[in-house]
């Protein structure tokens, strides 16, 4: 069986080990700094095989010699947003936690793809990446496939269609500035302006920008992780079937969509090397200047970065 670490066994980490492990789509080792709960977590999800199926096993550990080989890690470690939070309130505690754990993976698993999924997203995905040293094509951030999904899941409830029919690109840093795009986004395979008129775009488009802070103020005391581990696996399951699968992820731009030395979400094609190509789709100058706008946003979380070295 393959071998992927989820490092960070709280909500979003947890779940999606548990997803993997359902999927059986690898042996999953579940790595926290805190003692006793991925034990206790991955002991647990063992424990539920029997009934569930499968035989991928889990081992919960605080130590990263145990994570040695895993042909992909995703990083979860940090502490998620409260209500009144942005994702951006989170960045010196989250960008410490995230060059640190990165440097110990990387020890042990030096040909891993990382999927980073931490807060500020497009941001961490900066530390990883300076962190690890790897190739552009091994560092990929998770919010794409997630902001995605909501949109997708928003436009099902909207027209009482099958969630299976739905797709949708949503591009862009994972924040207030993410650019869903109405016209890439399809009902079977008919674009939505063709179905919804432009109010009713406007309000899923808005609500899927804002689908983060909305579960924010209903749990109260954390943020999604439902949706979020589905989408890191959905990259994981790509990755690790080598299936060639068009996602939109985070990922480093050099001069595609005209930026440059970025992370930014664009559709990618996801691989077992990772991010085997950029995908440039066209786009009119509003969703360009949307783009922009968003890129400039992660700028200056980058910017902030900097200063915290
Ligand atoms: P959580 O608080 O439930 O879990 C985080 C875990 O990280 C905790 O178990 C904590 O002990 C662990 N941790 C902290 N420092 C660590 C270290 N140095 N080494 C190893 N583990 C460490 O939080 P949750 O809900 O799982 O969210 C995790 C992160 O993912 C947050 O930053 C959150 O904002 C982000 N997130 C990102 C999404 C995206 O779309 N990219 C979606 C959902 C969450
Ligand atoms: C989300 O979009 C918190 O980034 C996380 O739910």
């Amino acid at each position: 069986m393959k071998k992927v670490t989820v490092v960070g066994a709280g909500n979003v980490g947890a779940t999606a080990a548990q997803r993997i492990a359902e999927k059986e789509l690898a042996d999953v080792v579940l790595i926290d700094i805190v003692d006793g709960v991925p034990q206790g977590k991955a002991l647990d999800l063992n424990e539920a095989a029997p009934i569930e199926k499968h035989d991928a096993f889990l081992i919960g550990t605080n130590v990263y010699e145990e994570t040695k080989d895993s042909e992909i890690v995703i990083i979860t470690a940090g502490i998620p947003r409260k209500p009144g939070m942005s994702r951006d309130d989170l960045i010196s505690t989250n960008a410490g936690i995230m060059k640190s754990v990165t440097e110990q993976i990387v020890k042990q698993s030096p040909d891993a793809v990382l999927i980073i999924v931490s807060n500020p997203l497009d941001a961490m995905c900066h530390v990883a990446f300076d962190a690890s040293g790897f190739p552009k094509n091994r560092v990929i951030g998770m919010a794409g496939v997630l902001d995605s999904a909501r949109f997708r899941a928003f436009i099902a409830m909207e027209l009482g269609v099958s969630v299976e029919n739905t797709h949708a690109f949503v591009l862009g840093g994972h924040g207030d500035t993410m650019v869903p795009l109405p016209r890439y986004s399809t009902v079977a395979g008919i674009p939505i302006t063709e179905l919804l008129s432009k109010e009713r775009i406007d309000a899923l488009v808005k609500r899927t920008r804002n689908g983060g802070a909305e579960i924010v103020s209903l749990l109260k005391t954390g943020s999604a992780y439902y949706a979020p581990a589905s989408a890191a696996v959905e990259m994981a399951e790509a990755i690790l079937k080598d299936k060639k699968k068009i996602l939109p992820c985070a990922a480093y731009l050099e001069g595609e969509y005209n930026i440059s030395g970025l992370f930014i979400g664009v559709p990618v094609k996801l691989g077992k090397n990772g991010i085997e190509e950029i995908i440039e789709i066209t786009l009119t100058e509003e969703e360009q200047k949307a783009l922009n706008h968003s890129a400039d946003a992660v700028k200056e979380l980058v910017k902030i970065l900097k200063t915290l070295k």
